[in-house]
């Protein structure tokens, strides 16, 4: 039985008719008090009409001591429990038979739609991009692994004025070859000298734009086409970064997507009382909820970002009915965000809305920005990565595929190993380190058991038992049974840094025992007993990493 439940248990005898759900066994902070310490009984002790100390001590005396080798009431009323290696060996055992690696299918029959990435349309992604590109893909591997079925949407922003000033430069700024060979370079530069005219005295060009736009909004058949070649040539860029990047979506719907169904969205909030004119726009007023006014309809009768995503919102819960959709985006959207999920839930839209806002990200302790000259493409950082991973690798006879998933993993590790909503700066030589905690790093642990088990000839699964004896051995056998644990918090908090921080300790625990425990050169047994433990954290590792989208080759 899980600890848990052993405890739950305990606690339903020493409590009867006492509600003490969500009882848990957590990891001691310091291995001298033991290996796990249950809070609950402080917890329950006033519901029980008792001291907190008399409830621990009844819970430790109901307790099934079949597991433990020793229990003890500390403190206020914390119950301190050493396991013994019949139940941890036990619990090894279960763990390594799931093909999940005992990660629960929580997500099981349920349905996400995730949005992130969704860069702007028309322009080269560059660093600036690769928080919501990193995290996003993180989440959305981490719910699949938790069972989740996930629908990855690339909300791009494909629609607004700059189509205007696209439509007027590529007519009238661009050579014929350009326009035949068009890339998204191309466009970001006939976008840069077209804006510069639009700012010309006269107005004459601004006109042209604006011009240009109407043209398209009233879906003129000639700039339709060229807006839709703008967009499949600014696709196929962005999919050749996410192809280095091993990021795949399901869809790629812009805010475009979304035109037709704006005006009846718009109109349902005023029949519903909700969006009220002011200043010849449509707002809501959200001051009630501290959050100002959302503009729904501007007043030249244009829509806004608020109001494709309240589109947006409504399309998939109407296609996908998903438990619940996930934006993954900069935190100065925060107040964005905050306002249309207060709408929708002013509308009773009928799923739950979760943004996911990440920090700022500074370029080597510098801010990103067109003036620092540091507004890398994302592009060349990549290749800057692969050219940086494969110094380190061709020494040691590694290849470029070998520099990639070195160095595409090291950049991807570098933001996921923070808390998403801290600001990070990307620093090569942190990313690249192989000490520290570190892509790399996890990666050259994970190649270290891949060889240790080559020598041994065996891959681990040979029918011993895990049976745990030393120091380092136990630690590391309870450090692997955090694993489930770490991926369901990971995916609670859309915060795969959770999971990061497991995979680093993990690996420290496993380098402890490593140093100070003989494997290969153990005997009988316990030779294999270690063996199964190691080949135990490889597979962890590997899947551990996988959830981060970061490559694990065998060999480095
Ligand atoms: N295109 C937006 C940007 O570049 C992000 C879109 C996020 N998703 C959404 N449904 N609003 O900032």
């Amino acid at each position: 039985m899980t600890l848990d439940g052993i405890l739950a248990e305990a606690f339903a005898k020493a409590f009867p008719g006492i509600e003490t759900g969500g009882v848990r066994a957590l990891p001691a902070t310091d291995p001298k008090f033991g290996d796990y310490q249950c809070n609950d009984a402080l917890r329950l002790s006033k519901k029980a009409g008792m001291k907190p100390r008399e409830a621990a001590e009844k819970v430790a005396a109901a307790l099934d001591r079949a597991a433990f080798s020793k229990v003890e009431v500390a403190g206020p009323g914390f119950l301190n429990l050493t396991v013994n290696d019949a139940w941890l060996d036990g619990a090894l055992a279960r763990i390594s038979a799931s093909p999940s690696l005992g990660v629960k299918q929580t997500g099981a029959g349920r349905k996400v739609v995730i949005d992130y990435s969704s860069p702007n349309a028309a322009k080269q992604m560059h660093i600036g991009h690769i928080r919501s590109t990193v995290i996003g893909n993180a989440i959305d591997r981490i719910y699949r692994a938790i069972g989740y079925e996930v629908v990855a949407d690339n909300h791009l922003g494909d629609w607004g004025t700059q189509f205007g000033i696209l439509i007027k430069g590529y007519r009238d700024c661009l050579t014929q070859e350009e326009r035949d060979r068009l890339t998204v370079a191309t466009l970001e530069k006939c976008y840069v000298l077209s804006a510069a005219k639009a700012k010309e005295e006269d107005g004459v060009w601004k006109d042209a734009c604006r011009a240009e736009l109407v043209k398209l909004q009233q879906g003129d058949p000639e700039n339709l086409a060229l807006w839709r070649r703008f967009i499949d040539i600014s696709i196929g860029e962005f999919e050749r970064m996410y192809a280095r990047l091993g990021i795949k979506f399901d869809t790629y719907r812009g805010e475009s997507y979304y035109n037709a169904a704006m005006p009846g969205v718009v109109e349902r909030l005023v029949s519903a009382g909700l969006a009220k004119e002011s200043e010849g726009a449509l707002v809501v007023d959200l001051s009630s909820e501290n959050l100002g006014v959302a503009i729904v309809r501007k007043s030249d009768g244009g829509y806004n970002y608020t109001t494709s995503d309240l589109a947006c919102v409504e399309s998939r819960v109407a296609e996908y009915a998903p438990e619940k959709i996930i934006y993954v985006t900069d935190d100065r959207q925060k107040l964005h965000f905050a306002q249309f999920f207060a709408i929708c839930a002013k509308t009773g839209v009928k799923t739950t809305l979760v943004h996911v806002p990440f920090g700022l990200m500074s370029y080597q302790g510098k801010a990103i920005s067109t003036r620092e000259g540091n507004l890398v493409r994302l592009d060349d950082l990549l290749s800057e990565a692969r050219r940086r991973a494969f110094e380190i690798v061709k020494e040691r006879g590694g290849d470029e595929r070998l520099a990639e998933e070195i160095g595409y993993g090291a950049v991807k590790y570098a933001d996921l190993s923070h808390d998403p909503a801290t600001a990070i700066d990307f620093d090569w030589d942190k990313a690249l380190a192989l000490e520290g905690n570190s892509g790399p790093y996890l990666q050259y642990a994970y190649a270290r058991v891949c060889s240790l088990m080559d020598k041994a000839g065996c891959d681990g699964s040979a029918p011993a038992p895990f049976a745990p004896r030393t120091v380092h051995e136990r630690r590391l056998a309870l450090a692997l049974l955090e694993f489930p644990g770490a991926v369901a918090r990971a995916a609670a908090a859309y915060k795969p840094y959770v999971l990061a921080e497991w995979l680093f300790q993990t690996s420290q625990a496993y380098s402890a025992f490593y140093q100070n425990t003989p494997v290969l050169k153990s005997e009988g047994t316990t030779r294999l007993s270690r063996l199964r433990l190691c080949g135990l954290f490889g597979d962890m590792l590997a899947k551990g990493l996988h959830m981060l989208g970061i490559e694990t080759p065998r060999r480095i």
